[in-house]
């Protein structure tokens, strides 16, 4: 935000005129983002909310809005303006921007939602638009036909129709302004979806998500979520969406969490008139209160009995303040939080706030995906609305394909706790996905050894884990390395060669969490995807003295140790012992390897070979190295991650035996396992500064690998496939695809030629 002098604040800067209209990314959590868009009254950051300004009815002042609230923009109804011949004159000769005095960006809708209250209006479609342009907003809205939930499918199909019929000649008429293409498409999967494909094809430069109002008004929040998901994924993602009507806080988290990056709010002044104050937990009458619900700045020497002894305008005003002030702070957590890569939980806490709430976000998190986890009355609730839906007509599991949507932009591993907030925690969908890769990617030894009938799941206590079982695992190593050892966690079974991977080592919560014994044919059923459901499963308490003696034990009683006494296993020959241990240290490396770097595990055991370790004074590794001492990984303590070096990223280009991606290829259903990490190809005016390190832009991308995702480690090279540099993805496919500005590979190494 520019510098406050005396309550007041700077005009904006313009944005770089080759920028105007782009939008970039400038941090993300999963489909959570922030951006920047760039228009020629500054560069707005989003998520942001754009109060409603009526030109006629000014409850606070939009230089106010500016200068004290740091709003970067506002929407206004230039249907209005044009039908009020005072207000028009005044737009067309002076501007937008000085008949409302508001220096930042202004956008302006068309009418539509006058004619969804009043019926028809008499303005023409190119008309309005030209209006708009006329007047100088830097957003303009074409004049869409609105979609109201209670309208049977051919109707809906008409709205959707005729508003794409008029898309042309909107965008003809915009000329150079950002024009707002709405999606229209009631509550009917397709035609929502139908909408968001063709509008998406237009050069439209935002996307507001229309026909909301009478959905948030009747609490459909299920619908609402429904309505995101059908449609905000087949949306270009270069394009910010905005949530036509939505202005009440307590929709802010999940609405960001699914994508939104525009809201805009009437609700504060009409809430306001009612003398309702909005929460982000709900909305509460100013009649009842004795404390606020929020002691927000603007009432801070106020109680709400003397607000309500007020006489009404400036009442209506202090209260348009301060629903203000909370709609702004609540926006401000859900910043924060996708910063803090914690969108989802926020919105996960804030579903408790209202049952229709609770509903659309237990519909959201526990579609199909999750039967593995047996929520018998979640899955029960899920099939119930199956059927009352109107997409019965199209197959329920293609929610799957959103949920997936969101699930495959999420990064993992992430760094810190994961905080345990019950059923909820295992549906989180970064869980999920660490739960995916480990699914897809992680395999049990081939080795033919004793053991291999086997598998011991540790069991009772949180991590780490490393102390207490390090010994007994130099001994199992030696006496029967074919025996896999899984550590049962909350949110299903680690291989202890990923002891220390977030999320699963790092779920904080309750003793009884960790205490539970697990049942054996749950476990099984874990088991049976990595091929290990035929072991015998031997289960072991890790809590309390004597770990070792009471595994050894098991294993000897279920015959694993095969005639090998128990007191025989300890080791007592050093080399054996630093022979185990070089074999258990290859096997964390080359297992992470495997799940971060997509890697094929028989290509990883050869490359690790003859590799040795650099260890710390605890006995952790440093730093892995080859056998000519080149240093290619590095564990990190912080979320159980590989850090790649130049010379690792040279060892495992070589990998490399698909061909070099040539466009931009959208991930198929199919696990792309084993193809090593993605490739992106950048141009030749990239090339120098990538091989110094710099980072890589969008715009200067040629093409990637299908399965690229946000936070995964990646490879930079030129179209002849040589290796410029490697790094770390900002973006999934579609991103690297259409975005024309903002960081998409934070380069980590640059390989000099
Ligand atoms: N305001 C609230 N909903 C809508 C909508 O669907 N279309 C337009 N143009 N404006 C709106």
């Amino acid at each position: 935000m520019a510098a406050w002098r005396d309550g007041t604040r700077d005009d904006p800067i313009p944005c770089r005129e080759a920028d105007a209209g782009l939008f970039e990314i400038t941090a993300r959590d999963g489909r959570g983002r922030l951006g920047k868009l760039h228009t020629q009254h500054g560069i707005l950051e989003t998520p942001a909310l754009l109060p409603v300004i009526n030109p006629n009815i000014r409850t606070i002042e939009p230089r106010e809005m500016w200068d004290r609230y740091g709003i970067g923009a506002l929407i206004t109804n230039s249907y209005i303006i044009w039908k009020h011949e005072h207000l028009k004159e005044m737009a067309i000769s002076e501007g937008v921007h000085s008949l409302l005095n508001f220096p930042g960006v202004i956008m302006s809708d068309s009418g539509t939602f006058q004619s969804y209250i009043y019926g028809d209006v008499e303005v023409g479609v190119e008309e309005i638009v030209q209006f708009q342009c006329s007047i100088g907003v830097d957003i303009a809205t074409m004049l869409d036909v609105f979609s109201r939930p209670d309208m049977d499918e051919k109707e809906v199909a008409q709205c959707v129709e005729e508003t794409i019929q008029r898309a042309p000649a909107s965008l003809d008429a915009a000329g150079s302004t950002m024009l707002n293409g709405p999606i229209q498409g009631g509550l009917f999967k397709h035609l929502r979806t139908e909408s968001a494909q063709k509008m998406g094809q237009l050069d439209f430069s935002v996307h507001p998500i229309g026909g909301i109002v009478p959905v948030m008004e009747r609490h459909m929040y299920k619908d609402y979520a429904k309505i995101m998901l059908s449609s905000i994924p087949h949306l270009p993602p270069n394009r910010p969406v905005h949530m036509f009507g939505c202005g009440h806080p307590m929709l802010f988290p999940m609405s960001i969490a699914l994508g939104a990056d525009l809201f805009d709010s009437a609700a504060y002044a009409l809430f306001a008139r009612d003398g309702r104050l909005l929460t982000p937990w709900g909305t509460q009458k100013i009649a009842k209160l004795v404390e606020w619900p929020e002691r927000m700045p603007c009432v801070s020497s106020v109680t709400p009995s003397e607000v309500r002894e007020m006489a009404e305008k400036e009442r209506t005003a202090l209260l348009a303040r301060y629903n203000l002030e909370v709609t702004l702070a609540e926006l401000d957590r859900c910043k924060q939080a996708i910063r803090d890569g914690t969108i989802w939980r926020l919105a996960e806490r804030r579903s408790h706030q209202h049952p229709a709430l609770r509903e659309a976000f237990l519909w959201l998190s526990t579609s199909p995906h999750n039967a593995k986890f047996d929520l018998k009355n979640l899955e029960e609730l899920v099939l119930d609305d199956r059927d009352a839906a109107k997409d019965t007509d199209h197959p329920a599991g293609k929610w799957e394909d959103a949920w997936n949507w969101i699930v495959k932009a999420q990064e993992s591993p992430r760094k810190g706790g994961e905080p345990w907030g019950g059923e909820d925690t295992i549906v989180r969908p970064h869980i999920i996905s660490a739960q995916n890769t480990l699914k897809s990617r992680w395999r049990p030894r081939e080795k033919s050894q004793r053991g291999d009938d086997s598998v011991l799941i540790a069991y009772g206590t949180s991590g780490p884990w490393r102390e207490r079982l390090s010994d007994l695992m130099l001994r199992l190593e030696h006496h029967c390395p074919g025996l896999e050892v899984m550590i049962h966690t909350p949110i299903g079974l680690l291989p202890y060669s990923l002891e220390d991977l977030n999320p699963f080592t790092h779920i904080d919560g309750p003793k009884w969490l960790w205490r539970r014994k697990p049942l054996t044919l749950q476990v099984r059923q874990e088991l049976k995807q990595y091929g290990m459901d035929n072991r015998q499963i031997i289960m072991v308490d890790m809590l309390g003295d004597g770990i070792q003696a009471r595994a050894i034990h098991a294993l000897a009683q279920n015959g694993v140790l095969d005639g090998i006494s128990e007191a025989n296993t300890q080791l007592s020959d050093s080399k054996d012992r630093s022979y185990s241990l070089l074999s258990l240290r290859r096997r964390h490396v080359g297992d992470k390897m495997a799940l971060l770097m997509n890697l094929n595990h028989k290509w990883i055991s050869t490359l690790l070979e003859e590799s040795s370790f650099v260890v710390n004074r605890l006995g952790r590794v440093k730093n892995v190295l080859l056998s000519d001492g080149t240093h290619i990984v590095s564990p990190r303590l912080t979320d159980g991650g590989l850090s790649l070096t130049n010379d690792g990223a040279v060892a495992i280009h070589n990998y490399r035996n698909v061909p070099i991606p040539t466009g931009f290829e959208q991930p198929s259903s199919e696990t792309l396992s084993d193809l090593g990490p993605a490739w992106v190809v950048v141009n030749v005016d990239a090339e120098p500064f990538v091989r110094q390190g710099r980072n890589v832009f969008h715009g200067f991308i040629l093409a990637c690998d299908s399965w690229i995702s946000p936070g995964d480690t990646c490879l930079i090279v030129n179209q002849s496939g040589e290796l410029l540099g490697h790094g770390i993805s900002n973006g999934t496919v579609r991103d690297m695809e259409t975005f024309q500005k903002g960081v998409s590979v934070k380069t980590r190494g640059g390989i000099k030629e």
